[in-house]
């Protein structure tokens, strides 16, 4: 929309992680070494971590897209998914056939193919993005793929993408052995004000025009200050930014502009939040509801069946539990 009044090729500020805009902070700098060092030593299993928006979609993609040719690639972005879909989802990225295949004809499909890779000399490599949503029986299995190797080498490289709450899941003890078999954890970092400012003309000037714009005084650590880093709240602002300013046809970032949008954006963050409270409190009545009708359910039972000792009524409100006598 306002591409052309700013000069630039395209919009700067999007929030698809799109792999042309990569910016390497210090920290997407380090993961992306190692993650890059992990595949060609073919280590077995990596992790690759980090809060939501900052950043692990788009360094995996840039990853991706700089591998060299003999690397063969699935890629997994859809984690809800039961067992045998995930296994179909796998090999169906590798360009096998999967359809009408049960469970055990795709795993021994998939271990064919790793093999027949393996003599080709070629380096083939699974990436599971929002593995934070892998249920501890899903992440269990994707623990067995790995297992999937000759005497002396590994058929299957794993990098595990996911925000924090998957290094809780992974911390549980069944899961003791794939934490054991991580040879390369990265974790991103938030970035740092100085970086925060070279994102934001590193973005500009891969759309096409560093100058796009100009940032008065302060304007820039307000940004920063109300992103904390993250890479994906810097877009949303700057992006705002650029819209207001555009309406207001200049090419100045004013103070008054960024106190303006990160208000407006404020305000909406507290209706989320709201929302998200008052929607979490519907979900805690709806579960006590049906745990009451569980306990009604339950003591018309046991009274039908004349146990009038066996009825008691829970002592605390919170808990609707049926409790033996
Ligand atoms: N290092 C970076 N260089 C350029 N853009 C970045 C960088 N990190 C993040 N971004 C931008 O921030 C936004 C969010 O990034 P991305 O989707 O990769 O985050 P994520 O960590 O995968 O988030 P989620 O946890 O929600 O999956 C995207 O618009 C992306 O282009
Ligand atoms: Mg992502």
């Amino acid at each position: 929309m306002y591409e052309s009044f700013f000069n630039l090729k395209q919009k700067p500020f999007e929030l698809v992680p799109s792999p042309d805009f990569l910016f390497l902070s210090r920290s997407h700098k380090k993961a992306l070494t190692y993650l890059k060092y992990g595949v060609t030593e073919r280590v077995g299993f990596m992790l690759l971590t980090g809060e939501v928006g900052s950043g692990k979609t788009t360094l995996i993609r840039n990853m991706i897209r700089g591998l060299d040719s003999d690397i063969i690639l699935s890629k997994v972005f859809n984690t809800k998914v039961s067992s045998e879909q995930l296994i179909s989802l796998i090999n169906e990225d590798f360009g096998l056939e999967v359809s009408g295949k049960d469970k055990v004809t795709l795993l021994r499909e998939l271990n064919d193919f790793l093999i027949e890779q393996y003599a080709k000399k070629s380096n083939p490599i699974l990436v599971i993005d929002e593995a934070q949503n892998l249920t501890p029986e899903l992440l269990e299995e994707v623990r067995m793929l790995s297992n999937l190797e000759t005497d002396d080498a590994k058929l299957l490289q794993i990098i595990l993408v996911g925000q924090p709450e998957l290094k809780k899941v992974l911390a549980r003890p069944e899961l003791r052995q794939l934490r054991q078999r991580i040879s390369i954890s990265c974790h991103i970092q938030p970035i740092t004000r100085a970086e925060t400012e070279d994102y934001i003309f590193h973005r500009l000037e891969v759309a096409g025009n560093r100058d796009a714009v100009v940032f008065e005084e302060g304007t820039i650590d307000a940004v920063y200050n109300f992103s904390r880093g993250i890479p994906r709240l810097i877009n949303i602002v700057c992006d705002f930014l650029m819209l207001s300013a555009f309406v207001e046809e200049t090419r100045r970032i004013s103070s008054d502009l960024v106190r303006e949008v990160i208000g407006e954006l404020e305000t909406e963050n507290r209706f989320w939040q709201d929302s998200d409270s008052i929607s979490s409190k519907i979900e805690n009545i709806m579960k006590e509801i049906e745990s009451l009708k569980r306990v009604t359910s339950e003591l018309q039972k046991r009274l039908a069946a004349g146990q009038k000792d066996a009825v008691r009524l829970p002592s605390t409100r919170s808990t609707y539990e049926y409790r033996e006598p």
